[in-house]
């Protein structure tokens, strides 16, 4: 069903999260994110984090993603991608717990999840799933 994505794929996908990074609305955080996911019908949808000044309610690149995806009828999701700056002594960041539950609500464990960081001008990418990131969730593709 999730089969493995294409290098072709993998790029698009990648090019997309680090374009919509450039729309970070981050200034209090200036952790600036950019994802995208890839739907069954080949479209990419794209979300960055965008901030507030009551902190609480900023909403993840990756959140922002989806919703776009499921807000335009598409919930069979493939694969998500996420670019972030590296930050130091971190190898990469990963997506936080309430992201992780979301994504666990429209991806499958064994989907794709693309974690890339920019540092000095190269992006370098690590391959989970979402397996990986969120084991023993509560979903509706689990055998309960
Ligand atoms: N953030 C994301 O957009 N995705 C993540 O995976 C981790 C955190 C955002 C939220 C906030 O705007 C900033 O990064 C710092 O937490």
């Amino acid at each position: 069903m999730n089969k493995t994505l294409t290098k072709d794929e993998e790029k698009a996908l990648l090019d997309a999260a680090q374009q919509v990074r450039e729309n970070s609305y981050s200034p209090y955080s200036k952790f600036e994110v950019g994802a995208a996911v890839l739907a069954q019908d080949g479209r990419i949808f794209q979300g960055t984090n965008i901030e507030n000044a009551s902190y609480g309610l900023t909403v993840c690149a990756e959140r922002n993603a989806i919703f776009a995806a499921v807000g335009a009828g598409e919930r069979r999701l493939r694969a998500l991608a996420l670019v972030t700056q590296k930050l130091p002594g971190m190898a990469f960041n990963s997506p936080c717990g309430a992201c992780r539950q979301v994504m666990s609500e429209f991806m499958p464990p064994d989907t794709p999840i693309l974690i890339a960081v920019l540092d000095k001008q190269k992006r370098i990418v690590y391959r989970k799933t979402l397996r990986d990131l969120m084991p023993f969730p509560f979903d509706k593709f689990s055998e309960k």
